[in-house]
């Protein structure tokens, strides 16, 4: 009989995380601790996920990672961190332990994605950053009405990325001081009860003033960073004129160290408003695939809306809108047919 091999692989799915409080600033770069807390959106890995499968056995000499199928640099400081912490979790509790925290050692909004719906990432007190852990609170379930839709404008790599660029507004920002001290306590706890009480006018309002200030501590850094462009100006005023014109906030923009733009919005608002982004930015070529994700419905516009709200269009400026909701956390993937390393541990060949 063939000798057995002893080989572990596990494959994993994990969601992407959109901040409502943003995240920027850390006091401790190696264990990646914020200077404030934040709190999130976790997205449906039905329409966006990145797939994970982890080798391991005695037969190993060294790590290896393939990331999109070509080989990295294992050396990196935060993925030997997460290594680190992975195989301590092993050894001391088999794979149980608190993954928020190995993830952080990753990239620290990353941490938000081990939970799914509503979650917060506590900024913690300890200097071994022990509790600066992230917490589930709502689960994806809370707000079923509650919609995203992510306005894809730009395939270009970020200018700064935001490890440096925060480490450069915590350096030279009195904004970001006052804004991780004074607002950030208080609009957490805010956002907070709009989640729990479903309120879209408070959360859409809160989430608009929170990404525009981390904008402006962007701004306020030395030199500045700009991570929004024309375009995400354009897609802010839009959301602005879309509101004043049914006299409500039915939309909610935010954006992240780039310039693509996440809403939020309800179920019922999501057709209109999909109708009203395709007339502001027509789409060049792809036009069948201008709205991906979870369908959409058909939409026609009243003269008096497209009048007050869509006023210079920009044809082709959006790519194209992905149209989804929140989500769970990882799931686990039971089928080996899906594993990305083949029995050998290496990856395996795209067909
Ligand atoms: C603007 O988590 O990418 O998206 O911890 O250095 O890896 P590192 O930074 P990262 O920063 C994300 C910043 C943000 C806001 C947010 O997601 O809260």
């Amino acid at each position: 009989m063939a000798e057995e091999r002893a080989l572990a692989m596990v494959t994993c799915t994990a969601p992407v995380n959109i901040a409502v409080i943003k995240y920027w600033g850390k006091r401790d770069n190696d264990l990646i601790l914020p200077i404030n807390s934040s709190l999130s959106v976790t997205l449906h890995q039905d329409q966006l996920k990145t797939t994970t499968t982890a080798a391991a056995s005695r037969d190993f000499t060294e790590d290896r990672l393939w990331l999109n199928g070509e080989e990295a640099d294992v050396g990196h400081p935060r993925l030997q961190a997460c290594l680190r912490e992975v195989s301590a979790l092993a050894r001391l509790y088999g794979v149980e332990g608190e993954l928020s925290e190995v993830a952080r050692r990753g990239s620290g909004s990353a941490c938000r994605s081990m939970l799914g719906g509503f979650v917060q990432w506590q900024r913690g007190e300890r200097p071994d950053g022990r509790d600066s852990l992230a917490h589930q609170v709502a689960p994806e379930t809370h707000w079923p009405e509650l919609r995203v839709l992510v306005l894809v404008v730009s395939g270009e790599k970020k200018q700064v990325g935001s490890t440096a660029g925060m480490q450069t507004s915590v350096d030279t920002s009195p904004l970001l001081k006052h804004r991780a001290e004074a607002v950030v306590p208080e609009r957490l706890a805010l956002m907070m009860r709009h989640i729990r009480e479903r309120d879209f006018e408070g959360f859409g309002q809160l989430a608009m003033r929170d990404s525009n200030q981390f904008h402006a501590t962007c701004l306020d850094t030395f030199p500045p960073i700009f991570y929004l462009n024309d375009l995400s100006r354009h897609i802010i005023a839009l959301a602005h004129r879309f509101n004043a014109h049914h006299g409500r906030t039915k939309v909610a923009y935010t954006f992240d160290a780039g310039p693509n733009a996440v809403i939020f919005t309800l179920a019922d608002t999501v057709a209109e408003f999909v109708e009203v982004v395709r007339r502001s930015f027509p789409p060049a070529t792809n036009g069948d695939q201008f709205v991906r994700g979870l369908p959409v419905g058909a939409a026609s516009l009243p003269e008096e809306l497209l009048a007050a709200v869509v006023t210079e269009p920009v044809p082709g400026a959006v790519r194209y809108i992905l149209h989804t909701k929140p989500g769970p956390g990882p799931q686990p993937v039971e089928d080996p047919s899906q594993h990305l390393l083949g029995a050998d541990g290496l990856p395996r060949r795209c067909a």
